[in-house]
C-alpha cells in the first residue's frame, strides 16, 4: 500500500525542528498503531520530541488521533453528572480509594479507570487487588450500570480505549522517552478523554517522590494538561500537590487499603484528608459549573461523618470484592526504632517508595506480580517528636531476603531534629490550575 507520507521525513522534519502538518501527525499516530510504521523509526520520532517537544496545535492533534485511535465511551444518560481525577502519582497515595466513593457520596459519579504500578510509585488497581475478590475488569456496560446505581467505579481501562498510547507507552518506557511534557500530556489525557467524564481534575505531585520534582515542569504539565481537556470539552482543573513526604502512614498495597477504610469510616491521617477534600471540593464544583444540579454539601463533613464508607462498600461488593474480608498480612515485620529522640523533620518520599518496592509491593516491569502485602509503615509524620528506642519505621513483606535492600534505601531517608525545633510543615497543596 503507498503510504501518503514518508516517515524517514517526519522524523527528520522533527529531528531539525521544522513543523510537522496536522496530516501528518493523524498518519503517524495511525500508522504506528496499525503496524505500519516500525518501532525504531517511531523510537527515533518520540527521541525528537523529547528534544524539540510539539506547538500546541501539533499536540491538539496528536492527542485527538490518540483518541480516535480507539473507542470514546459514552457516559451520557447515567443520570448524574460524571467527574473524575487523576494523579500523576507518589507514595502512599491512596486518595482515589477514599476520593471516588467520598464524590459518589456527595451526588456526583465518578468513573475512575486506573492503572497498575510502575517503579517506585504504587498503583490503585494493585491496591484494589488485595481485596479478596474484586476484580479489576469491568465490561463498558456494567461499567454504565455500577455509575448509575452506586456513583462509583475503580476499574482497568479496557484494551479498546486509545490503543495508541498501550502501544506508544510500552515503547516509550524501553527507549528512554517518557520523560517528555507534551508525551505524557497526551498519554494521560487521552486515556481520560476516551473514558467519557465530562469533567476532570489532575492531582500533579511535585518533589522528590515525584514523578517529575521540580515545580516549573510540574506547572507545565498541569498548564498542558488543562488546556487539552478544556480543547476537549472536558472541564479541567489541576492541583499541584507536595511530594516530598509519602503520603498517611502506609505505602503497600493492602497496608493502604486499610488505611482508605479507616479514613472512609471517620478516622485517617489529616494529610491524606486534606488532599482528599481539597479535590473533592474541587470536584463537585466542576460538577455544578457543567450545569448539573449538584446539591451543595461539604464533603469534609460527609467524610468525617463515616457516609462515604457505605458505598465503598458497595463498590466494593458490586466488582466481585468481599468488603469485610480481613485483608492480608505480612509474614515478616521488622520494626525500625527512632535512633535518636527528636522531631521528625524529613522523610524522603523516594525512598520510602523504593523500600516498598524492593520489599515487594511494586513491579520492575509491566508483566511482573506485586504482593499485597509488602510495604512500609512510618510511626510519626513531619514535625511529630519521636523517641530513642520507639519504633519508628515497619518493613512489611513476605520474603525476609527483601529485609537488606529495603534497609538500604532507606538509609539517609530520615531527619530528626534533636531540639524542640521551629518545625514548619511545609504546606501540602500548592497551587490551583484552572482552565
Ligand atoms: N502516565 C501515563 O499514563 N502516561 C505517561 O506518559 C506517564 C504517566
Amino acid at each position: 500500500m503507498s503510504e501518503a507520507f514518508d516517515v524517514v521525513d517526519l522524523i527528520r522534519a522533527k529531528r531539525d525542528g521544522r513543523p510537522v502538518s496536522a496530516d501528518a501527525v493523524d498518519w503517524l499516530i495511525d500508522a504506528y498503531t496499525h503496524g505500519r510504521i516500525a518501532d525504531e523509526q517511531m523510537s527515533a520520532y518520540l527521541m525528537a520530541v523529547v528534544w524539540r517537544g510539539m506547538a500546541p496545535d501539533e499536540l491538539h492533534r496528536w492527542t485527538t488521533a490518540m483518541i480516535d485511535s480507539g473507542e470514546r465511551l459514552d457516559l451520557a444518560g447515567i443520570g448524574r453528572p460524571t467527574v473524575d481525577k487523576h494523579s500523576t502519582g507518589g507514595v502512599g497515595d491512596k486518595v482515589s480509594l477514599v476520593l471516588v466513593p467520598l464524590v459518589a457520596a456527595c451526588g456526583v459519579a465518578v468513573p475512575q479507570l486506573s492503572g497498575r504500578g510502575l517503579g517506585h510509585t504504587g498503583g490503585t488497581l494493585d491496591k484494589m487487588e488485595s481485596i479478596a475478590g474484586w476484580q479489576a475488569e469491568l465490561p463498558p456496560g456494567r461499567m454504565r450500570r455500577q455509575l448509575a446505581d452506586i456513583g462509583a467505579v475503580i476499574c482497568a481501562a479496557g484494551g479498546g480505549l486509545a490503543p495508541a498510547d498501550r502501544r506508544l507507552y510500552a515503547l516509550r518506557d524501553v527507549t528512554g522517552t517518557v520523560e517528555s511534557i507534551p508525551l505524557i500530556a497526551s498519554s494521560i489525557m487521552s486515556k481520560k478523554i476516551a473514558e467519557g467524564t465530562s469533567a476532570l481534575v489532575l492531582d500533579v505531585k511535585v518533589g522528590a517522590g515525584a514523578f517529575l520534582p521540580a515545580i516549573a515542569d510540574a506547572r507545565l504539565l498541569a498548564r498542558t494538561m488543562v488546556d487539552l481537556g478544556t480543547a476537549a470539552g472536558v472541564r479541567t482543573e489541576a492541583l499541584l500537590t507536595a511530594m516530598d513526604v509519602p503520603l498517611g502512614r502506609t505505602a503497600g498495597n493492602a497496608l493502604e487499603v486499610a488505611e482508605a477504610v479507616e479514613t472512609l469510616r471517620g478516622g485517617g491521617p489529616a494529610d491524606l484528608i486534606e488532599i482528599t477534600v481539597t479535590l473533592a471540593r474541587m470536584m463537585i464544583e466542576l460538577a455544578d459549573s457543567s450545569g448539573n444540579q449538584v446539591d451543595r454539601v461539604d464533603p469534609a463533613q460527609v467524610l468525617a461523618s463515616g457516609a462515604a464508607y457505605p458505598v465503598w462498600q458497595a463498590m466494593v461488593a458490586a466488582q466481585g470484592g468481599d468488603p469485610a474480608a480481613v485483608l492480608p498480612h505480612a509474614s515478616t515485620v521488622a520494626v525500625l526504632p527512632a535512633p535518636v529522640s527528636g522531631y521528625l523533620t524529613r522523610l524522603d518520599a523516594r525512598a520510602v517508595g523504593i523500600a516498598a518496592w524492593r520489599l515487594g509491593a511494586g513491579r520492575a516491569r509491566k508483566e511482573d506480580p506485586v504482593s499485597p502485602v509488602a510495604g512500609v509503615r512510618w510511626h510519626a509524620g513531619l514535625g511529630d517528636p519521636v523517641v530513642a528506642g520507639e519504633p519508628l519505621l515497619e518493613l512489611h513483606t513476605d520474603d525476609p531476603a527483601a529485609l537488606g535492600r529495603a534497609r538500604a534505601a532507606l538509609a539517609d531517608a530520615i531527619t530528626i531534629a534533636p531540639e524542640v525545633p521551629p518545625v514548619t510543615v511545609p504546606p501540602l497543596i500548592l497551587e490551583r490550575v484552572r482552565a
